[in-house]
């Protein structure tokens, strides 16, 4: 049903092809489709379940293949500079000409692309020679997919195949920002912390919290509260555990959790997104089997890449809609 393929080319032929992919980037893996087949498209939201008002990142191998559908200004020059490939994707005006179907971006005028840093995704965006529409390879709503594994546990027999890469480097999402307007606006803390983002192009603007003001949703229909979840309920910034509830560590463990899963016992932000879903999925199922009432999630303070934990932590715990 599903097939685990080793090589980049085989992945890049059934993408031409029109099937869904799965393949791995440096972020979390991509549910790959061609993004100039209307129906291939349509089949990813059709496998993860995606609402199709929430727009797909666009996938390239290079920033000039990037910006031969976007209209990219000298900011987003910039960054492709410093970050690409990396993660961070840059929001931008569609090209008249550009080829990207209008389902992709869900009907709006720009579009969001992005240049992964991974050897073999490269391999398969170069090899497959048309933008690549991917987002994280989890049915909506749902803990992103750092193996193949998770992978296989998400959309097994509803997609054609998945490219084996092994774990993802960073973990968590890229950095979604959007340049479509006058100000620089930050529509997803990621990968690129958004204090480097500043260094190069000065300030941008921040989101509203999650939960803390009206959603996002005329900027970015895909940052809805509850996202990133897990079957069990999560509670943020633990300070007891109780011992029917598993607990996610961020350095030296509260005593008395059912089960632990340890972020970082160093308290780097870094190895944590690393470990931040696995982590959860591990929490979830072994919680579920042992019959445990819910996780507790230790609070992780700090920049870098701490921000995007809290995020996806704080739409993990959000009430379920
Ligand atoms: O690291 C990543 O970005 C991964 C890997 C596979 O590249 N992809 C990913 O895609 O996280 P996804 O679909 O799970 O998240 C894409 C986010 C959503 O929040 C979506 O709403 C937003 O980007 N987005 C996409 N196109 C947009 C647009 N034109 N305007 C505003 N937000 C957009
Ligand atoms: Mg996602």
């Amino acid at each position: 049903m599903t097939a685990l393929l080793d090589d980049a080319l085989d992945a890049a032929a059934l993408l031409r092809a029109g099937a869904l992919v799965a393949f791995p980037t440096e972020t979390v893996y991509g549910l790959g489709a061609d993004a100039r087949n209307g129906a291939a498209v349509a089949a990813i939201f059709e496998a993860k379940g995606r609402p199709h008002f929430n727009p797909l990142i666009c996938h390239f191998p290079d920033a000039e293949a990037a910006f031969a559908e976007v209209r990219a200004d000298d900011r987003a020059r910039a960054l492709a500079a410093a970050f690409w490939p990396g993660p961070l994707t840059l929001v931008l005006p569609r090209r008249a000409d550009c080829r990207v179907d209008l389902l992709a971006g869900a009907g709006l005028d720009t579009l969001a692309v992005r240049v992964p840093d991974h050897a073999l995704a490269l391999a398969v965006l170069r090899a497959a020679g048309t933008p690549v529409a991917a987002p994280s390879a989890n049915r909506s709503g749902r803990v992103s997919p750092t193996t193949p594994a998770h992978v296989m546990e998400e959309l097994e027999g509803r997609i054609a195949a998945i490219l084996d890469g092994g774990e993802c480097a960073v973990g968590v999402e890229s950095t979604v920002l959007d340049l479509s307007g006058g100000k620089a606006v930050l529509l997803r803390p990621g990968g690129v912390p958004v204090e480097a983002i500043e260094a190069i192009i000065g300030p941008v603007g921040r989101p509203i919290p999650p939960g803390a003001g009206p959603a996002p949703t005329l900027r970015s229909p895909g940052l809805l509260l509850s996202h990133y979840a897990p079957t069990l309920p999560l509670r943020l910034d633990a300070t007891e555990v109780a011992a029917d509830e598993a607990l996610l560590a961020f350095g030296p463990p509260l005593p008395g959790a059912a089960l632990v899963a340890q972020l970082s016992e160093a308290r780097d932000a870094t190895e944590a997104a690393r470990n931040l879903f696995g982590a959860l999925r591990r929490l979830d199922a072994e919680g579920q089997r042992l019959g445990l009432r819910g996780i507790a999630a230790m609070p992780v303070p700090g920049e870098g890449l701490a921000p995007a934990i809290r995020d996806r932590l704080a739409r993990a715990a959000a009430p379920r809609g």
